[in-house]
């Protein structure tokens, strides 16, 4: 993975979104606009074009298709520059029933392993409400740095369903079917589980510097994996799965394993679930996020595309503007949106700032 800046956007038919061309600074772009009018549809479309799958809710075809297109067909195009010298265009174009995908203009799918972090105004709180919320936070995030575990969890997947398929339809060789796919799911649970715990510490070896950082507090937050699988071996852990059978048979479904293990996040030694005020609970997200990005750049040498969609919220304006500092100080690209007429200026502050104004869809200036 190398560097990668995105440089320009253009989209077509995609969202309320005109067909201009959107262009970025290699460091803070700052994307303004009042409520409904495409901030978060220009970051939902680079992201998309990245992931190649978006981060709303609603985005089948018919959802993301422009309501005044004349033509069946959205396009998704981006340069990027990759370690400060190459330039690399990425584009997509969407058809009711297939995606396809171009590099440098010739049709193929996208091997471009671009980095990216995405932030939301949800995100923290449902970090802080939903376990699902947090499992997916960090099988993503990890995944994102550990081939190894991205696919030891996409098997782990796999087999679980087959799992669960087995436990609901009972064959006459259920027991051995079970016993074979425990083992298989004890070798990579153990892996998985080893993994979650060395991202947990390196992300905790981060956390409270990067948490000054940002917002010159002193806090001690302290992340930890809370799994019954914590420290077995592969057959220890087969053999404990084994040991709900009875009681699998009769729900239909497998009912433990470490898709279920959930994360704990200590703030100055308190449960921060039940503890935290919302303000706080952003705070720590942030702290979260961009010691991760820390990671990130420690494995890969560079750093992600950073988008930030209107976190304003709950945040004073001192926390605020320590959280742009950060932003200014730092090294990585960043796409910022805000609809807070209030933090507009201390965005305004930052030199050499890239401001976008977005109306109706169009970029205005
Ligand atoms: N398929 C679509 N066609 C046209 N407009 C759309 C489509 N999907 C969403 N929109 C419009 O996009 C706007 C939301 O854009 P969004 O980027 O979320 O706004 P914000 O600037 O508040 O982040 C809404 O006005 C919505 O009606
Ligand atoms: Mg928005």
């Amino acid at each position: 993975m190398g560097e990668y800046k995105i440089q320009n956007l253009i989209t077509r038919n995609f969202r309320n979104l005109h067909p201009v061309n959107i262009n970025f600074s290699e460091r803070i772009n700052c994307i303004f606009g009042d409520n409904g009018n495409g901030k978060t549809n220009i970051l939902e479309a680079i992201y998309f074009l990245i992931n190649k799958k978006s981060f709303r809710k609603n985005n089948a075809f018919p959802q993301i298709l422009s309501i005044d297109s004349e033509k069946s067909q959205i396009i998704i195009s981006a340069l990027f520059s990759k370690n400060n010298s190459e330039k690399i265009s990425v584009s997509v174009k969407m058809e009711c029933e297939e995606n396809l995908w171009s590099i440098n203009g010739k049709v193929k799918k996208t091997d471009e392993e671009i980095g990216v972090v995405f932030v939301n105004p949800f995100d923290s709180y449902n970090f802080y409400n939903q376990s699902s919320f947090r499992r997916n936070w960090f099988d993503a995030n990890i995944s994102q740095l550990n081939t190894e575990y991205k696919n030891g969890l996409k098997r782990y997947q796999k087999a679980l369903k087959f799992r669960n398929i087995l436990l609901a339809k009972r064959p006459n060789k259920l027991v051995e079917q079970i016993a074979a796919i425990d083992v298989e799911i004890g070798i990579l649970s153990e892996m998985i589980c080893k993994k979650r715990v060395d991202f947990i510490k390196d992300l905790n070896l981060h956390l409270n510097d990067i948490f000054k950082k940002i917002f010159a507090e002193e806090y001690k937050i302290e992340l930890s994996l809370n799994s019954k699988f914590m420290s077995l071996s592969s057959n220890q852990i087969t053999k404990k799965m084994g040991e709900n059978l009875s009681k699998e048979l009769k729900n239909g479904r497998t009912i433990s394993g470490i898709h279920l293990d959930d994360y704990i996040i200590l703030f100055n030694q308190m449960n921060s679930y039940e503890y935290c005020s919302l303000g706080q609970q952003k705070m720590s997200y942030l702290g979260l996020l961009f010691a991760y990005i820390e990671l990130f750049r420690y494995k890969y040498g560079s750093y992600p595309i950073v988008l930030i969609d209107d976190i304003s919220g709950e945040l004073d304006r001192y926390r605020w503007s320590r959280f742009i500092k950060f932003l200014e100080k730092g090294k990585f690209q960043v796409l910022i949106t805000t609809a807070n007429e209030n933090f507009k200026d201390e965005l305004d502050k930052i030199i050499g700032v890239n401001k976008i104004f977005i109306k109706s869809g169009q970029v205005c200036n």
